[in-house]
């Protein structure tokens, strides 16, 4: 929390994208138990023992709401279904005008109170161990799927949308911004301590197309949050994936921190943020795959590019893969901790006399 605020710590702190997941044989034999993946976000209780589970391995810093960005699209009725091997899948994407008309925005409480008892019961298994992080989707991401009715390629059916259909698009957009304040704020309500915005397919847009349908509609929802008491204390990361260019105009939205993937070092993006917020990332997932030597060495590359002082949350660049041994993962954040010290050295406080 003091990193995102970037006041003095004593060491990086770090977590990591999909750190409960199924590179965890734990996260396995309880997805087995719940049934599916939905039936297990949808379980409070099996969601707050999947959330703990990389924290009874590894020495992390935070803990991260376990459930997924389409949990909201599924409740404006589109059906979410997962198909092996496959990915997401909605059985009623959204196409023309006419649906996104008739899309209803949903009630946090009654909709996706699943989620917000999820919230709770991660925050009193936790007993303050560290904090919560809860998420939403972006709305341009979200709208991805909606529109593609699942996972894309290339975007076509959507980003045809955004050409030919400006105003139906920002007709969804804004529906969608205005269900996810709603439902951050009841992830706040119900115990989030901090949040986190995933835009993950932010960086398929062009840049005017990215100020106009994704950044405007995360920036809508910042201001959203921060208009109320406990919005303006949570700290909020924004992460556009293949946003790099883009970090100047991220870090003016009036968030906390902005998340960076791993094809902009951490010193380029200090520099274009000019210190105004906190910086997360960045090591490249695909790292882990590599020999505990090698990790270590690439956590100090990272570490060393970001420099000294406050304003790091160390993570991944975007999520862990399932085959990551989980030794890889001990040894980065044993190299992190290890490691970031000295990149801390807070001046002795003087004695009160
Ligand atoms: O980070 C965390 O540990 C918190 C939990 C979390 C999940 N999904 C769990 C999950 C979070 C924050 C997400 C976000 C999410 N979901 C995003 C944005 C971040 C990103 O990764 O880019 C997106 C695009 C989704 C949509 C989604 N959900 C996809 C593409 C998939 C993968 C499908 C597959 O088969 O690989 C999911 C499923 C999903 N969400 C899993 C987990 C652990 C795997 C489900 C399983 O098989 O157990």
């Amino acid at each position: 929390m003091r990193a995102l605020r970037r006041q003095p710590v004593d060491r990086t702190p770090v977590w990591l994208m999909r750190q409960a997941g199924r590179y965890l044989p734990e996260y396995r034999q309880v997805r087995e138990q719940a049934g599916d993946f939905m039936a297990l976000c949808r379980n409070p209780e099996l969601a707050a023992t999947v959330t703990l589970q990389p924290l009874e391995r590894f020495d992390l810093d935070a803990a991260i709401l376990f459930s997924d960005i389409l949990t909201v699209p599924d409740a404006m009725g589109l059906g979410l279904y997962f198909e092996t091997g496959e990915g997401p899948r909605f059985r009623h994407p959204v196409r023309d005008a006419h649906a996104i008309d008739a899309l209803p925005i949903p009630d946090p409480h009654q909709d996706l109170g699943y989620v917000m008892d999820a919230v709770a019961a991660c925050r009193s298994a936790l007993a303050g161990r560290v904090p919560l992080i809860g998420f939403s989707g972006s709305p341009w991401t979200l709208a991805t799927y909606m529109v593609e009715g699942g996972s894309s390629k290339n975007f076509s059916v959507c980003k045809a949308m955004l050409y030919d259909q400006p105003q139906a698009a920002h007709r969804l957009l804004a529906k969608l911004a205005e269900t996810v304040i709603a439902y951050l704020q009841g992830q706040i309500e119900a115990g989030a301590q901090a949040l986190m915005i995933f835009d993950t397919w932010g960086g398929v847009l062009d840049p005017i197309r990215y100020r106009e349908f994704s950044l405007a509609y995360m920036e809508r929802i910042v201001s959203g949050l921060r208009a109320t008491e406990q919005g303006r204390e949570t700290p909020i990361t924004l992460f556009t994936k293949g946003g790099g260019d883009w970090l100047p105009w991220i870090a003016e939205t009036g968030c906390d921190a902005v998340g960076v993937d791993w094809t902009t070092p951490l010193d380029r993006a200090r520099a274009a943020v000019n210190d105004r917020v906190a910086l997360q990332g960045n090591l490249d997932p695909c790292v882990l795959h590599a020999q505990p030597a090698v990790i270590r060495t690439e956590v100090d590359r990272c570490l060393r590019e970001y420099g000294n002082g406050s304003g790091h949350i160390f993570n991944l660049g975007h999520g862990i893969h399932p085959d990551i041994p989980p030794d890889h993962v001990q040894a980065m954040v044993q190299a992190v901790h290890e490691l970031s010290p000295p990149y801390h050295d807070v001046p002795a406080r003087t004695a009160t006399p």
